[in-house]
């Protein structure tokens, strides 16, 4: 098979994470035979120091050209206090919008071999596997109006988290379609008590739930699900929710994982006439500055985003569960990088690259 591949390392660790995932992929494509076609862009910081703008237009042209985009990481310190327009970040909600990967499966398991990374205690987080799917394409991070308008005490700063029936139906029922395919249970998640967005979410969840009578589903406030995750993570199987809440708690479940190196995530869209999905595949975690450019960060997440793109872009099933096994090997033989605390001396991000590569 071909694959086309737009390769965005981005900026910090994202880099370094993704040289190991393409590491990774070139190894697969071998031991497959499969030919694969890697183009680089620019996306992010770097994107903004070569071009002035955090998202080309020419790596918009790249990843439509694609068959599937890999990403690393994006944000620099630096703009740290640049207004939300010329931040890297915006390049990232501007690739997502564009391709229209409007579902954001992040899946949280806690490895036996990891158990004790986490700060949890074992017997709570054992068993612990859940997807969450965050609705990536609208919410508060595209609503609009947004900004920051006046000054002195009358400066006002203004976001608008606004979802139609269209956006929440097609989410819900992307979060249906896996809970069949996994233990049948789905936990909604909004905050219905007060939002009005989150009113119509629960409206609109609840009809589509009618096409899938064999799941059960359960409706979860944000901030009891907060709480949820980890005094009883082994409760969820499919987590759906809107973009902001998924934003957050995702980050929560990486505590589950026993670091947020190791989430991997899926971004998806609309099914292609070959039958693949659009799609743009990057770990959960960010661009780190502060271990950047040190060879320690963990690849795992960047590495178990490429298993994902084998599994829903291309649909090599074999190919992902051979790269799932490795990741899984290199845990058991406690081939992990610091943020794991490994009881031996750690591994670099490198070393762990090439201990998957030679698992598979
Ligand atoms: C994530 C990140 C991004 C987000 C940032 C970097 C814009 O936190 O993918 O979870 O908020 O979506
Ligand atoms: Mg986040």
């Amino acid at each position: 098979m071909n694959l086309n591949i737009l390769v965005l390392p981005g900026d910090g660790i994202g880099t370094e994470v993704t040289r190991e995932a393409v590491r990774v992929l070139r190894r697969v494509a071998e031991k497959y035979s499969h030919t694969l076609h890697l183009t680089e862009g620019l996306l992010g910081g770097i994107a903004i120091h070569k071009t002035g703008s955090p998202f080309p237009d020419e790596t918009a042209r790249l990843a439509a050209d694609a068959d599937a985009t890999l990403l690393g990481a994006v944000g620099l310190p630096e703009f740290d206090n640049a207004p939300p327009a010329q931040r890297p970040e915006r390049g990232l909600l501007g690739i997502r919008k564009v391709l229209g990967v409007y579902a954001n499966l992040r899946p949280v398991r806690t490895y036996e071999a990891l158990i004790d990374s986490s700060p949890l205690k074992n017997e709570r987080i054992r068993g612990t596997d859940m997807i969450i799917v965050r609705e990536l394409t609208g919410g508060i991070y595209y609503g609009t109006p947004r900004g920051i308008q006046g000054e002195g005490d009358e400066e006002r700063a203004c976001n608008t988290m606004t979802y139609n029936r269209a956006e929440i139906a097609r989410i819900a029922r992307m979060a249906f379609h896996l809970a069949r395919q996994r233990r049948r249970k789905l936990a909604s998640v909004d905050k219905s008590n007060v939002l009005e967005t989150s009113q119509l979410w629960r409206k609109v969840v609840v009809e589509v739930a009618a096409e899938f009578p064999d799941v059960e589903l359960e409706h979860v406030l944000v901030d009891n699900c907060a709480m949820q995750l980890v005094l009883n993570p082994t409760r969820f199987d499919v987590v759906v929710t809107e973009n902001m809440f998924g934003d957050i708690l995702s980050d929560e479940g990486a505590v589950l994982a026993g670091s947020i190196g190791m989430l991997p995530s899926a971004s998806i869209g609309e099914k292609k006439p070959s039958g693949a999905w659009v799609g743009l595949y990057e770990p959960v975690h960010g661009s780190a500055p502060d271990i950047a450019g040190q060879n320690k960060a963990n690849p795992l997440g960047a590495i178990g985003s490429v298993a994902a793109m084998l599994e829903y872009s291309f649909g090599l099933m074999e190919e992902a569960k051979a790269v799932n096994n490795a990741i899984e090997s290199v845990l058991n033989a406690g081939k992990v990088t610091a943020d794991l605390k490994p009881k031996t001396a750690p591994l670099t991000t490198e070393q762990v690259g090439a201990a998957v590569c030679e698992a598979i």
